[in-house]
């Protein structure tokens, strides 16, 4: 414990950063005593003075974050001002300044990690991003350590606590999309922009980086088939209750002989499923190693101090290795560089899933055998089927179905025709379904 406080410059002092000052200040202690020194904040970057609950008279503040990531007396920066820019001029200029990185940047990593990461070898510095998926949960060194034997066959995660969080109050209490909504913004787990938790862009960003390191692929965010929850009903929630299922907003990724699956999209879960009981803000991941089989891993998926705790926690590993030959570190995407393959992403309309599919049909003879034909025609089984009682003075039932596993081309032109025909009124609610088997 004889060597000096590491020094460390902080970008972004907002929900994570005021996190990370308290955790570094309030474990300070048991923190020297994992990492062998002492971690100290000394310069931070904000645009606002920062409101703490803590002592930050030795922290030096300043507007401008490239006055931190040049400072000669700091060692690692942290990055928590979240989106691509500044957050990529300031990450490579710290690098370029042979400066560590901690951040906790999903967008930035998802995006512009390749960039990051080839940067960061040439000039021998580690880049880390535990933060960036999960929040608390520490997925990635799990992953990317733990699983190191295995061939990873797939894994499957509710990767958003604000999405998560909406669609359990939903389904629980009844509540409207928006409501709860300003309540997860309230609480600081949603984005600055919200329309990415609902829209599903942030699942997309954490699973790009999950699969990457999973599989030892580039990251290709802009790949990833992304859907989100904002057309999800009341309705479909208790019609897949129901069932026997849990709707979950879930990140999908799998290897295939055809290529990798990137998929994030609203889900029908079999409710007997752990990940199916998954709720509030609380995110999961499951990930099933070719060796070990499935494994879990459950904790807080957002907010200041769970978060800060993987940030903390990479801090404490880059300080670890301050002193090792920068070719013997973990590598960045679980792989080493030169065995980093491209795969071929497969286009949604290749893959594979069963679905959940409700429609809106005249109370007529005869409906029910046109759809099941069609489907029938795409080589599209049937599982289960609910017909509503028509409410009084309606002329048109809810009618649903589950099928079996089908190509989503196929899925897709058999929907095609089921919405043409004239006893069909409006569109077809489809919704994957996976048992997670
Ligand atoms: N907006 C994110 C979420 C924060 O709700 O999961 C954590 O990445």
């Amino acid at each position: 414990m004889g060597l000096k406080p590491v020094k460390i410059g902080l970008l972004g002092l907002g929900t994570v950063g005021s996190g990370a000052v308290q955790v570094l200040s309030r474990n300070a202690r048991e923190i020297c005593r994992r990492a062998g020194r002492g971690i100290v904040i000394s310069h931070a970057a904000a645009l606002e003075p920062p409101k703490l609950p803590i002592d930050t008279s030795a922290i030096k503040i300043t507007q401008d974050g490239f006055a931190v990531v040049n400072d000669p007396d700091v060692s690692v920066v942290i990055e928590l001002i979240g989106g691509y820019q500044p957050a990529l001029e300031l990450v490579l200029k710290a690098i370029e300044n042979g400066k560590h990185v901690v951040t906790a940047n999903k967008a930035l990593i998802a995006r512009h990690g390749n960039e990051i990461f080839a940067a960061a070898q040439k000039h021998g510095v580690t880049v880390a991003f535990e933060a960036a998926v999960a929040g608390g949960i520490p997925i990635i060194k799990a992953l990317r350590e733990g699983l190191a034997a295995n061939h990873i066959e797939w894994a499957a995660g509710i990767i958003n606590g604000t999405g998560n969080f909406i669609l359990t109050e939903m389904r629980e209490k009844g509540r409207d999309f928006s409501e709860v909504l300003v309540e997860a913004q309230a609480l600081g787990y949603a984005e600055a922009d919200p329309t990415f938790d609902i829209e599903g862009i942030d699942a997309a960003h954490k699973l790009t980086i999950l699969a990457s390191i999973a599989f030892g692929i580039p990251l290709h965010f802009e790949r990833c088939y992304t859907e989100g929850i904002s057309h999800i009903t009341r309705d479909d929630v208790a019609y897949a209750e129901a069932l026997g299922y849990r709707i979950k907003h879930l990140g999908v990724t799998r290897k295939t002989q055809q290529g990798i699956e990137l998929r994030v999209h609203p889900t029908l879960i079999p409710e007997r499923c752990l990940i199916a009981n998954v709720n509030g803000v609380m995110n999961a991941v499951l990930v099933k190693g070719d060796m070990v089989g499935q494994t879990l891993y459950y904790g807080a998926g957002a907010g200041a101090l769970p978060t800060a705790s993987a940030v903390v926690a990479d801090l404490i590993d880059v300080v670890r290795s301050l002193t090792t030959d920068p070719n013997n570190r973990v590598p960045h995407l679980a792989f080493q560089p030169d065995s980093i393959k491209d795969d071929p992403i497969l286009p949604i309309g290749d893959i594979e899933t069963a679905y959940y599919l409700r429609m809106l049909a005249e109370d007529v003879p005869g409906v029910m055998g046109r759809v099941t034909t069609a489907l029938g025609r795409a080589g599209i089984s049937i599982e289960a089927v609910i017909q509503k009682e028509p409410s009084e003075g309606v002329a048109q039932v809810p009618i649903i179905m589950l099928t079996h596993r089908v190509h989503e081309k196929q899925m897709q032109a058999a929907i095609a025709e089921i919405e043409s025909m004239d006893c069909i009124a409006g569109s077809v609610t489809r919704i994957r379904l996976e048992n997670l088997e």
